[in-house]
């Protein structure tokens, strides 16, 4: 997009959002642009309390489905807007309420934990759902020995490296993240020998073996900015390099490879924002009593 017409849409955003007590929230795999622009970049964990805290009365998501979702969730009387209608989450969608129903059955003394990366349905059908930040502290805070994880299976089966429990996975996982092959990270390690690996723990164990750590999106920004080293290989999806780098000018980045793309966050631009804001679409809108039980299980792992 040329400047002239970019900044005819930054224009147009503050314009409505003055006047329509907005709050931008972007994810950090936003494209450069519009996190920008947002009154605030984070973690899906972040964005979540944020939302809930906010007294805006219009949420502008820049993220993917469940996310908006999620503060739609947590704030029933605020509007969230997302503006890209097919901005979904691959991962959330490989896995129903209705299969989730019937492997509960099959395990009635499982604790359901859900990643957030889930439907409003299956986070109603949880006892408690946690982020990449949060995870181990949530499966470590239920007194249940024996944890249904959907539907993320690689972030389970590092959460079960981590913990003392017993796991039954899903089989659902991020296609960007899979597509990090442990080849990828020996590459970038040759040619950055000096460099720390800094990968996301929905990555292949096989991955997450060769990295010197596995952190969520703002532990990896948190990381960085206490760390000493001067180099930095990142397995995760490459919008966060944006912000590493405006916050850690002096350090340097490498993506762990070139595919680290999630076609999803990709979809929102400037131009989709603005017309967002315009028409107000598209509102996310939960029936209340899917609502009201999935509120339990975020604000159950809020509490922890
Ligand atoms: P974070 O919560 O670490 O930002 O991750 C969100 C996500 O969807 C990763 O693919």
């Amino acid at each position: 997009m040329n400047n002239s017409k970019e900044d005819k849409y930054i224009e147009k955003i503050r314009e409505l959002k003055k006047e329509r007590k907005t709050i931008i929230l972007a994810h950090n795999y936003q494209r450069p642009e519009i996190q920008d622009i947002a009154d605030l970049v984070g973690d899906s964990l972040d964005l979540s309390r944020k939302a809930a805290a906010t007294d805006a009365e219009v949420i502008v998501f820049c993220g993917v489905h469940f996310m908006a979702e999620s503060a739609a969730i947590l704030s029933p009387e605020k509007t969230v807007l997302l503006p890209v209608r097919e901005a979904g989450c691959q991962l959330a969608d490989m896995i129903t309420v209705q299969e989730l129903r019937k492997k509960k059955e099959e395990n009635p003394q499982a604790a359901v934990v859900c990643y957030v990366n889930s439907s409003a349905e299956v986070k109603a059908e949880s006892d408690i759902c946690c982020t990449s930040a949060n995870g181990i502290g949530v499966v470590n805070s239920l007194k249940e020995n024996r944890i249904l994880f959907v539907p993320d299976g690689h972030l389970g089966r590092y959460l079960a490296s981590k913990t003392k429990k017993e796991f039954i996975f899903w089989k659902g996982f991020c296609p960007t993240h899979y597509n990090l092959l442990s080849e990828d990270i020996l590459r970038a390690k040759e040619e950055h020998p000096q460099a720390k690996v800094l990968v996301h723990p929905e990555c292949r164990l096989s991955v997450i073996d060769l990295a010197d750590e596995a952190l969520s999106t703002n532990g990896i920004l948190e990381y960085v900015k206490k760390s000493e080293a001067k180099e930095f290989i990142i397995g995760t999806e490459m919008g966060i390099i944006h912000r590493l780098k405006k916050e850690n000018p002096n350090k340097k980045f490498y993506p762990a490879s070139e595919n680290l793309i999630c076609p999803s966050m990709k979809l929102i631009t400037l131009k989709e924002i603005a017309q967002s804001l315009e028409e107000m679409r598209y509102k996310i809108e939960i029936p209340e009593e899917i609502r009201k039980r999935a509120k339990k299980s975020l604000n159950r792992m809020l509490a922890v």
